[in-house]
């Protein structure tokens, strides 16, 4: 799928964010190995830990579908410039993707970073049974 079509629907998905507290509005659109996507708004509490970002929805939509393989992902948001995920998103990402591209914008405008560029040195699977 071209990456201007995954900004168009984290763009879209980005309004459905529910947010009284921050007014942070994120958008996520996740691209699965099969070609198929995956979108994700930031769901906020009033108990504010347990709010959830953009990214996350968008992985659990996809994992609790069976997906399991991902290439890459749009993130948006309001902002002037472009938003790069938290760190627990990043580490989310990283359970599932060696190798994704992910794509920041700003308006139409994208960057594309790779995941073990955001999140060097990730906390593995691995690490388990050291
Ligand atoms: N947020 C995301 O959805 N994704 C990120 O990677 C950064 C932060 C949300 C969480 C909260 O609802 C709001 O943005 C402000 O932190």
């Amino acid at each position: 799928m071209e990456y201007g079509k995954l900004v168009e629907m984290a763009y879209e998905v980005m309004e459905n964010a529910y947010v009284p507290y921050s007014k942070f509005n994120v958008g996520a659109a996740l691209l699965t190995k099969s070609g198929k996507v995956y979108t994700g708004c930031n769901v906020e509490c009033a108990s504010y830990g347990a709010t959830n970002c953009a990214e996350r929805t968008a992985i659990f939509k996809a994992v609790s579908e069976g997906e399991r393989e991902f290439t890459a992902i749009a993130i948006v948001s309001r902002t002037r410039d472009i938003t790069f995920p938290c760190g627990i998103c990043r580490q989310v990402l990283s359970e599932f993707a060696d190798e994704m591209d992910v794509i920041l914008a700003k308006g139409m405008e994208y960057k594309v970073y790779k995941l073990t560029e955001l999140m060097p040195y990730a906390f593995e699977k691995s690490e388990l049974n050291k």
